[in-house]
């Protein structure tokens, strides 16, 4: 497991840095709802990127955790925990790497530190969502040793954060 890794609580500060990684090294469509309009990292989807992290983090009564995901000392990525309603005491995990950081284990790193920090906020599992396409996404999880459920093209998965041994 890389050592290298780390999460940082969001703030306006890594919010810069945050975008300036996406710009650099991500579509918009992998690191954000779609926005309407010519592809690419228009004036329109930056605004929209500050506005969805600043509404569901940064305010004052966020939805969800949000941290940049950090290699060394530079802002690679970010990862959110968005806990979900219902008696199962769940969180969903999102995930996102530019592209020049993927395929060296970051997203392992990270999926360990997500259940960690899960586990220490008192949920008792967690909540993966992807599609049948990504194979980087779900080789993290069996790599966990978590089963996942396919149901066309959506892969799913449940993660126990109580049972002894996860994470
Ligand atoms: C999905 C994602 C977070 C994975 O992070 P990563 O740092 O690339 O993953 P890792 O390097 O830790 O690789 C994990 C495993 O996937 C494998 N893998 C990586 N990229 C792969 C690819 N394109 N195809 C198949 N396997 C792949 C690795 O070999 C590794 O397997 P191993 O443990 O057997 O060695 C990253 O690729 C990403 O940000 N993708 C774009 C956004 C996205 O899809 N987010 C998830 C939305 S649900």
């Amino acid at each position: 497991m890389r050592s290298d890794v780390t999460l940082r609580r969001l703030d306006e500060g890594l919010l810069e840095d945050l975008l300036d990684a996406a710009v650099a090294d991500a579509d918009p469509l992998e690191v954000m709802p779609p926005v309407a309009g010519p592809d690419g990292w228009n004036g329109e989807r930056r605004a929209a990127f500050f506005r969805f992290h600043r509404s569901r983090s940064l305010s004052a009564e966020p939805v969800e955790s949000t941290y940049a995901i950090v290699v060394g000392d530079a802002v690679v990525g970010a990862a959110r925990l968005c806990p979900l309603e219902g008696p199962r005491h769940a969180v969903e995990a999102g995930v996102w790497i530019g592209r020049s950081h993927r395929g060296g284990g970051v997203g392992g790193a990270v999926l360990h530190q997500l259940l960690v920090l899960a586990r220490a906020d008192g949920f008792h599992s967690l909540f993966v969502s992807t599609t049948s396409d990504n194979a980087a996404n779900q080789r993290v999880l069996t790599a966990m040793g978590v089963d996942l459920v396919r149901e066309g093209d959506s892969v799913t998965a449940w993660v126990d954060l109580v049972a002894a041994g996860q994470g």
